[in-house]
């Protein structure tokens, strides 16, 4: 999945809306003041699209891959976990390491910002369309319904051969080095894997499709806790972008979209969603 980031999937060239660019804070640290453009913008829309990303789920604690290591696989490369490959060399081996993600992930609870963006969906008048890479349930566990999971769920397993959904297999709250997938009860064949994406494989069609219909017809943009190099997610924000659709990044450090957001915002997602929905009301 990580190419070009400037590509388009859809073909269509984006345009360079940097000239626009403002950004509200150069340092670092959190901020919980409102940049005023920010609420202007925030108050205006009626269809407003959330992209989310890792650092979305930072402030819950949850693992990015690399943390997710402990010493069992401390000397895995966690993208060679991920992969098509890696599942057909040794089952077992990645079924633990996904359950073991299973099991910190369900222990994790949704922050201030997963809440903000769940209050803010409630909003009379307010149309607010989640997509979001991460693959935990964060959203959905604060009120939210996403629109696409971009890169699967966690929580969503399935069989290996016929692709039938199946429960989520237990997941052990010790990490264990192996552990043997599920058969499948529908086809003799199939054994029981995470519903993520790996690298190298499709993004859901019906998810992608949805989100690049929801960049595009958008009034306002978010992208939170994304570093932008992943694709073909990355290149959705560009879409909009390229429609004169006003977008703000909120995330501490700079990422890969920065030069093109219309407003930047640095902070982080439970210290500026919470502020900004709060200044949706202020007089
Ligand atoms: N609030 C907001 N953003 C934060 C926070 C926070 N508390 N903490 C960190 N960030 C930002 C980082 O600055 C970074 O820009 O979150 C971003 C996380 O970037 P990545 O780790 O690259 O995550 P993401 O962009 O979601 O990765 C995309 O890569 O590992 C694969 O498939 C996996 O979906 C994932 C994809």
């Amino acid at each position: 999945m990580t190419v070009d980031p400037t590509s388009d999937p859809t073909g269509e060239s984006t345009s360079d809306p940097t000239n626009d660019r403002k950004s509200e804070s150069k340092s670092d640290s959190t901020a919980a003041i409102v940049p005023e453009a920010i609420v202007r913008l925030a108050r205006s829309a009626r269809r407003i699209t959330v992209l989310t990303g890792a650092g979305m789920s930072a402030d819950s604690g949850v693992p990015t891959f690399r943390d997710a290591q402990t010493g069992l696989w401390t000397l895995v490369d966690p993208q060679d976990l991920a992969t098509p490959e890696a599942w057909h060399r040794d089952k077992p081996y990645v079924n633990a390491w996904f359950l073991w993600r299973v099991h910190l992930m369900s222990a994790a609870a949704p922050n201030a910002g997963h809440h903000a963006l769940a209050a803010w969906g409630r909003r009379p008048d307010t149309d607010l369309r989640i997509v979001t890479q991460n693959i935990d349930d964060l959203h959905e566990r604060a009120g939210s319904t996403v629109l696409a999971h971009l890169h699967g769920s966690l929580f969503a397993w399935r069989c290996d051969r016929c692709h039938r959904p199946a429960p989520t297999p237990h997941a052990p709250a010790d990490p264990t080095e192996r552990i043997e997938p599920d058969s499948c009860l529908h086809c003799a064949f199939g054994e029981i894997r995470p519903g993520v994406v790996w690298f190298n494989e499709p993004l859901p069609e019906r998810e992608f499709t949805d989100a690049v219909q929801v960049c595009r017809d958008a009034d306002l943009v978010l992208v939170i806790g994304t570093s932008g190099i992943v694709q073909p997610a990355a290149s959705l924000p560009h879409l909009a972008g390229a429609r004169g659709i006003p977008v703000i990044e909120i995330d501490p450090r700079p990422t890969e979209f920065s030069p093109f957001a219309t407003h930047v915002w640095r902070s982080t997602a439970a210290t500026a969603l919470p502020a900004l929905v709060a200044a949706l009301d202020r007089p």
